[in-house]
């Protein structure tokens, strides 16, 4: 059996699955580690949408920029920041909820992410493979619609989940030292930075990259390809209406 380091160490992000199914009783024990997560005060201000039915992931698939992953995975998860059902409890009890503010969406984010998160692991301890998929929060309010989110509550991110039908090389990470910062921040020099991304930019897969996109450099591939400033915009507008609408802006 293959210990908790190992598994960390050598995980790895798969996006093609076998045909087999993800059994309810795994599922059920893979949620349960999930909601053992840490969670502000205890709250659990988080919700879980399971979809298996193949119908509702067609019909989810758009909204994930028809990521094959979404029809192909037999589970897909989606993880929620959830105030609706806290804000309910309080009210049964005369209490008054003070939940419809920003910072509440973002505590209720970060519990949703940090049980996403566990899951994940949870799942690769035995075997199973997983992918986020970062369009939940560009089309939240599709999904919202999709999925019939009540107010209080937010898509936050998506995993698909499934067992490994292809076994990726391990992509690469930044080293160490470009990450951490002794008891205080220690801004970069120019040389730090060419130090610290060179490896990736001589990766032979950067490189097909950078030539796959006609650009000069790796850097471009991101601000002019894959994550671009005018798409960041258009879809912020999209979420900050969501958290609006799903009640997150009032104060
Ligand atoms: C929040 C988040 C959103 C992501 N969204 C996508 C996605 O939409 N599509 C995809 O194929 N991979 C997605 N990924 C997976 C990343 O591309 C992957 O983690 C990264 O390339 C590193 O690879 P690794 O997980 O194999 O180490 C996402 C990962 C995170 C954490």
């Amino acid at each position: 059996m293959k210990s908790i380091s190992d598994i960390l160490l050598n995980r790895k992000t798969i996006r093609k699955y076998s045909g087999r199914n993800v059994d309810e009783e795994l599922l059920r024990d893979l949620l349960t580690k999930g909601c053992r997560a840490s969670t502000t005060g205890n709250m659990q201000v988080y919700s879980i949408i399971i979809t298996r039915d193949d119908t509702k992931k067609k019909e989810l698939a758009p909204f994930h920029f028809n990521q094959k992953m979404i029809t192909e995975a037999p589970v897909v998860l989606t993880f929620c920041a959830d105030f609706n059902r806290f804000n309910l409890w309080c009210r049964e009890n005369k209490a008054e909820p003070g939940y419809d503010n920003f910072l509440s969406f973002f505590t209720a984010a970060i519990d949703a992410l940090l049980v996403a998160q566990t899951v994940c692991i949870a799942a690769e301890d035995e075997g199973l493979g997983i992918c986020y998929l970062g369009t939940t929060t560009y089309t939240a309010d599709r999904i919202i619609e999709s999925l019939k989110l009540p107010k209080g509550v937010v898509p936050v991110t998506t995993v698909t989940l499934g067992w490994p039908a292809e076994y990726p090389e391990q992509p690469d990470r930044l080293p160490l030292e470009a990450i951490i910062h002794n008891e205080i921040y220690n801004d970069y020099s120019e040389h730090d930075i060419k130090n610290y991304y060179s490896q990736k930019e001589e990766r032979e897969d950067s490189q097909k990259f950078i030539r796959e996109n006609n650009k000069e450099t790796l850097s471009q591939v991101f601000t002019d390809v894959r994550y671009k400033k005018n798409d960041n915009i258009y879809f912020s507008k999209i979420l900050m209406k969501v958290l609006n609408d799903q009640g997150f802006m009032n104060q």
